[in-house]
């Protein structure tokens, strides 16, 4: 009988045990999520502006996007380079010498390059590979030397005009990013989708297949009608939370007078509503460029809400 008695009481305290893990376990669960991540594509328009313009604060997380490297010649009449990539932001004002500088100053400051972008000299840059191999073995060799002689940290894909299946993108874009991460070339990488039938399965082929390699979604809020409420927002977020599941969908707005829920619209309002609920993954802006006029007003404000408890 004592023996029962003892392994009863050892069953006791296994359940006690089982109900305490099932308790942490749901607590850890519940932890919100946020995070203080701050991000801002930076040198498109030849504004001329610099990383210094930009006010950082020492309490968030802060990535500088450098917009764009393109593979894309910018001749008269522009064709793609198969993957060989070339940098077309604003080198005068952001070349290897000010990124070295702003990261001295900041510690807080990552540098990332975002590939493609929309258009360039006003012509489309379309995703345009002659073949599937030879198009990441250009990518990896261009991409890694811009990587090393700018001292970048991370990269954003945002091709928007595609002459490729979205199998072929995936295939593409995921085995460069497996090299890009396993051989330490970059240490994050980010995708800018937006809601456009044209883009959408893409993106959506690569994060089925590659969605592990991709850190952050840049999801780009703004490309939304300008006339977004908080409660269209809310579930704009919940769409795509749905699409990239499991990935960390940071918030946007445009300060280049594009759509989506500006913040004189209540952008904060559904920010503060996700961090209430634990999925404020971040904040991103396009971009600095359009930002200079107004003092960057609003790259303050989002730093702030983000440093600013939990
Ligand atoms: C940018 O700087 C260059 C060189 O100083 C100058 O020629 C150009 O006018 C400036 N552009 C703008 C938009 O300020
Ligand atoms: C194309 O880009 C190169 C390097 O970025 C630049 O030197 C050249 O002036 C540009 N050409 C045209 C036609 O814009
Ligand atoms: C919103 O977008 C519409 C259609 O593109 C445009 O006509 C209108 O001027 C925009 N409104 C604002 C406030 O930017």
């Amino acid at each position: 009988m004592p023996n029962s008695l003892s392994t009863a009481s050892s069953n006791l305290l296994f359940s006690l045990f089982i109900i305490q893990l099932l308790f942490t376990t749901s607590l850890i669960r519940a932890t919100p999520e946020n995070s203080k991540l701050f991000r801002e594509y930076i040198g498109a328009e030849g504004k001329n502006v610099t990383f210094s313009n930009v006010p950082v604060n020492p309490n968030v997380d802060f990535h500088f996007i450098l917009s764009f490297a393109v593979d894309y010649t910018n001749s008269s009449s522009p064709s793609s380079t198969n993957g060989f990539f070339n940098p077309y932001w604003d080198r005068d004002n952001l070349n290897p010498s000010q990124i070295s500088s702003i990261k001295g100053h900041h510690p807080n400051v990552k540098v990332a390059m975002s590939l493609a972008g929309d258009t360039l000299d006003n012509h489309f840059v379309y995703f345009n590979p002659a073949s599937t191999s030879s198009w990441v073995r250009n990518a990896i060799s261009s991409i890694t030397q811009i990587v090393r002689e700018y001292n970048l940290d991370g990269i954003d894909i945002d091709y928007e005009h595609f002459n490729a299946d979205p199998d072929t993108f995936a295939e593409c874009i995921g085995r460069l990013l497996v090299y890009l991460k396993q051989n330490d070339i970059v240490s994050f990488a980010s995708i800018a989708p937006y809601e456009d039938d044209s883009i959408q399965p893409h993106y959506l082929a690569l994060w089925r297949k590659y969605g592990h390699l991709i850190d952050y979604v840049n999801f780009q809020f703004y490309a939304y009608d300008n006339r977004t409420t908080v409660p269209q927002f809310m579930q704009y977020f919940d769409t795509q939370s749905s699409n990239y599941r499991g990935g960390k969908i940071l918030l946007s707005f445009g300060t280049d007078g594009s759509g989506g829920l500006t913040p004189e619209n209540g952008f904060f309002m559904a920010c503060s509503m996700l961090k209430s609920q634990g999925k404020l993954h971040g904040i991103f802006i396009w971009s600095a460029d359009d930002s200079k006029e107004a003092d960057f007003h609003y790259e303050k404000q989002s730093q702030d809400f983000l440093a600013s408890g939990k």
